[in-house]
């Protein structure tokens, strides 16, 4: 269901929507690292990649965990149900770390391939079980303070006011 007014103004993006236009984001870029890695000669081009890639992550975990999760999980009267998410995000460092150790470049290729293919199904299943859950427990003008909040942590690259 779309309502015209609200949303719409600059700066007015609900945190679940904040959540689903970062996975797109993120997802696109993995399809562009992807078709990069064959031209990738070198273990270390890999590696590079696999380097910008865990950057992107590990700040989109933080801003989700933050900003959407635990006080989510504030508002649950069961609590505990984004445990599985934070500690996945761990594991997900952990698999975009391992193609920058010294390897075989092809060892290298494979192994960010099968991290990007987790990482797509990741966001998925948060979208899955984050969007309802938080469209139930927060008032909308809650959501988009966090949404606000979410787009402000990236202000000062995407606008400079006069
Ligand atoms: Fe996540
Ligand atoms: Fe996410």
């Amino acid at each position: 269901m779309m309502t015209k007014d609200a949303g719409m103004e600059k700066g007015s993006m609900k945190a679940t929507d904040v959540l689903v236009s970062q996975h797109k984001f993120l997802a696109s870029m993995f399809g562009y690292m992807e078709r990069a890695l064959p031209e990738a000669a070198t273990s270390a081009e890999v590696a590079a990649l696999a380097r910008l890639a865990e950057d992107l992550i590990r700040d989109h975990a933080e801003a989700e965990e933050m900003l959407l999760f635990s006080p989510l999980d504030a508002l649950l009267t069961e609590k505990g149900q984004f445990a599985h998410f934070y500690s996945s995000h761990k594991e997900y460092m952990r698999l975009l770390e391992k193609p920058q150790a010294p390897m075989a470049v092809t060892e290298a290729r494979s192994l960010l391939l099968l991290a990007f293919r987790i990482l797509r199904t990741h966001f998925h299943d948060e979208e899955r079980l984050v969007i309802p859950l938080a469209h139930a427990a927060f008032p909308p003008e809650s959501l988009e303070k966090l949404g606000n909040d979410w787009m402000q942590r990236h202000a000062p690259l995407e606008s400079s006011e006069p």
